[in-house]
């Protein structure tokens, strides 16, 4: 369970242009690492490459190196399917798939990764998925209705489950209370505490609260301007970052001077 990420300088890109420049830092197993800075800066284009779900838009690729516990996720001979195994993710809008019941959501990546599984052990995964993203008493009494049938804060717990459902290392979420009222925002906040004993989260947020409530580190991306790259301004423990930062364009985002 639970790994840590190193990246060693990478640039990522969509054909010829260089969207993320030279990146190098570390996540810390157990623990929620926060992904914050301005629209464009390549915060989500950053996250997918720790899980191999860049690569899948033609052209885009990347260079340098992302090591899980020491181990190159771009190294020869990994497959990306096993990578996206380890390393879940949970997207900005809740996505469950809308003809199928909620059990089944909750199985769809366990079943697309073709294990074959008895009846009562399936029951068991979607009872603990589902009460590992905290859904389970809300949902239990309907887990063949359809996953649309719920409220987009539960679709998101809904999401939570079924990649927890994989048993991945490492959770990582791109903006996942973007969509959501603040009650299910708290859930999800809240949800994320309790995960972080187990895997290592990491977290795309526009929110600087919510960065500052949830995370147990902060990384700050800036753009110097249109068609630039983005880059890693810094990284450090969060109550530091929103408190001393070391750098004057991170205490000019924090402080609402810009983005
Ligand atoms: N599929 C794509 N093809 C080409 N360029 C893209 C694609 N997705 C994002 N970009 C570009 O990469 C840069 C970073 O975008 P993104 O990672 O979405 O930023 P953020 O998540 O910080 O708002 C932007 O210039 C954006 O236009
Ligand atoms: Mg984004």
């Amino acid at each position: 369970m639970s790994k840590r990420i190193d990246v060693n300088n990478l640039n990522v890109y969509y054909s010829n242009f260089l969207a993320v420049e030279d990146v190098s830092l570390a996540i810390e197993p157990k623990s929620v690492t926060a992904f914050i800075g301005p629209s464009g800066c390549g915060k989500s284009t950053f996250l997918r490459t720790l899980n191999r779900m860049h690569e899948v838009i033609p052209g885009a690729r990347v260079e340098g190196e992302v090591l899980v516990d020491g181990v190159n996720l771009y190294g020869d001979n990994v497959d990306p399917v096993t990578v996206r195994r380890h390393v879940g993710m949970v997207f900005q809008r809740p996505n469950p798939f809308p003809t199928m019941s909620i059990a089944e959501n909750v199985l769809a990546g366990v079943k697309l990764n073709s294990k074959r599984m008895s009846r009562s052990d399936a029951d068991d995964l979607v009872e603990s998925s589902l009460r590992g993203a905290n859904l389970w008493e809300e949902v239990k009494d309907r887990l063949d209705k359809p996953g649309s049938s719920l409220s987009g804060g539960q679709q998101q717990r809904l999401c939570i489950a079924r990649a927890i459902a994989i048993k991945p290392d490492v959770l990582l979420m791109d903006e996942p209370c973007s969509a959501l009222d603040p009650i299910s925002t708290l859930a999800i906040e809240d949800l994320m505490q309790e995960l972080k004993d187990e895997y290592t989260i990491v977290i795309v947020t526009h929110n600087m609260q919510q960065a500052a409530r949830v995370s147990d580190r902060t990384a700050f991306f800036n753009i110097a301007g249109t068609g630039k790259p983005g880059k890693l301004i810094e990284m450090n423990d969060t109550p530091t970052m929103f408190s001393t930062p070391s750098e004057k364009a991170t205490e000019d985002y924090i402080s609402g001077r810009f983005g």
